[in-house]
């Protein structure tokens, strides 16, 4: 039983693990289909245990720090390729009071101009818009500006000698394409993508291929808490037991790992098919299979499954989802480990980019701050289903966009179960916005490796906005 971590050395800050409790890696050692390297690295790093400041997630004044020295140097996926296919295709995404056109100027060439006229400023397409276009014409005065960004026309030029035209055009910001999503960057000297994210974490992407995906579900939410109460809500398997208590019943929760890259990347493996530790000895490993349907009944069925005499959850259920999944999902899924198949994992690329690309959960979030109320955020939760073997991509699926008060489970095709866990996460998100508000202690405390994450998240926040 692994009650510390044997990388850092016992008794040190962080290296203690919760105790009885196999690892995340012991559980993975006895799968039949063994995980890839990506997979059984681990990268825990302690990072200090002193409180975090409340006053960053309510007060307008720290809101626009982040907005003037971190959300305008950090990459963030803007679209999927998938959102704009065709030359000409467009899609406005807007990050606080920025906008940008994500536009396609050439099959292999994707552009995000600043949303707003080179005359007096008007946004050229509406927030939310998307379209196709051979040019951009501003609603106001009628300023003109070619697929490339480069002026077309302006109408009455005489009375703008003091405008060259040759050489106006609409500022862009930074892209890259990655994984099937189209990031930017506004600043522009900002390290490549790949330099950001690191080396090691980018190849653990070149096998999952997201590009190879299609988005299957889309909902929008507005949460009523900051967008890092949100995201960091994400972050950790700590609250599963007491939030998502049906959950733990299928979820190495208290035994999950955590793993964490420089600045701007972090994750979280959290082994499914066995029982959370906090409820050892309470339920048998039937009980565990029974539940751990839940993640994902639409695609699973709702076949009774058993376990063998001497065997557990786990097994059964590595051995049957990669055959139902196949199935379902009309996909070849043989070169995927049984964890790949089976597990959580969530990664977090700097600031608000998380991407699971396990098979079963195969989601991702965006957190997106509201810039009229630093306490209000927009959230995201996309699906990325593999393309069905030999068919074309499906079309993107329309986001759907649920008020505060809708239920998760209102959205088309999800499974009820699935909806009313991200349900409960709402609910206490609600609750600890205000909460933060009235503490007394006006800070956070963190758990020094469930919740290394969120740790190295605000430290990576507090790099950019201390620096001008
Ligand atoms: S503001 Fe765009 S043309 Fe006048
Ligand atoms: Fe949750």
């Amino acid at each position: 039983m692994n009650v510390q971590n044997p990388k850092i050395g016992p008794g040190e800050k962080g290296a203690a693990r919760c105790p009885g409790a196999p690892s995340t890696q012991e559980i993975l050692s006895h799968d039949k289909v063994q995980a890839p390297p990506s997979i059984t690295a681990e990268h825990y790093k302690f990072l200090g245990d002193e409180d975090i400041a409340y006053d960053r997630y309510i007060t307008p004044e720290f809101a626009k720090l982040e907005y003037e020295r971190m959300w305008n140097r950090t990459w963030q996926w803007a679209c999927r390729e998938e959102h704009i296919p065709n030359v000409g295709d467009y899609i406005v995404y807007d990050i606080g009071a920025q906008s940008f056109i994500i536009t396609r100027t050439a099959a292999n060439q994707v552009k995000a101009f600043y949303n707003a006229c080179l005359h007096r400023g008007t946004k050229l397409r509406g927030s939310g818009s998307e379209g196709n276009a051979t040019d951009f014409k501003c609603p106001f005065h009628g300023w003109q500006y070619n697929l490339d960004g480069s002026l077309k026309y302006l109408p009455c030029q005489w009375d703008f000698p003091h405008v060259d035209t040759a050489k106006t055009r609409l500022p862009e910001a930074k892209v890259e394409l990655w994984q099937g999503f189209v990031w930017i960057n506004m600043d522009e000297k900002a390290p490549p993508l790949a330099e950001y994210i690191g080396p090691e974490v980018s190849a653990h992407f070149a096998k999952w291929k997201l590009e190879e995906r299609y988005v299957a579900m889309h909902v929008i939410k507005h949460m009523p808490c900051n967008w890092k109460f949100a995201a960091e809500a994400f972050l950790e398997s700590y609250h599963v037991i007491e939030t998502h208590p049906l959950v733990a019943l299928s979820t190495g929760d208290a035994n999950s790992q955590y793993d964490v890259w420089g600045d701007h990347v972090s994750r979280f493996l959290a082994p499914m098919g066995v029982l959370s530790p906090h409820l050892y000895g309470k339920h048998t490993e039937q009980d565990v299979l029974d539940t751990f349907t839940l993640g994902d009944r639409t695609v699973l069925g709702d076949d009774k499954l058993t376990v063998p005499e001497g065997g557990t959850a786990r097994g059964v259920m590595a051995d049957v989802l990669r055959d139902v999944m196949t199935k379902a999902l009309k996909s070849d899924l043989s070169s995927y480990s049984d964890s790949e198949m089976l597990d959580c994992y969530s990664y977090n690329i700097f600031p608000n980019c998380f991407l699971f690309p396990g098979i079963s959960l195969p989601m991702v979030y965006r957190f997106r701050p509201n810039p009229k109320d630093p306490t209000q955020c927009i959230y995201e939760l996309l699906f990325l289903r593999p393309i069905p073997a030999g068919e074309a991509r499906p079309a993107p699926a329309e986001p759907f966009t649920l008020t505060l008060g809708q239920s998760y489970s209102e959205v088309p095709g999800i499974d009820p179960g699935f909806g009313g866990v991200f349900d409960q996460d709402t609910d206490n998100l609600g609750l600890q916005q205000e909460g933060a508000a009235a503490s007394k202690k006006r800070g956070l405390t963190l758990g020094n490796y469930q919740e290394i994450r969120i740790r190295q998240f605000e430290r990576t926040i507090d790099k950019y906005v201390g620096k001008p």
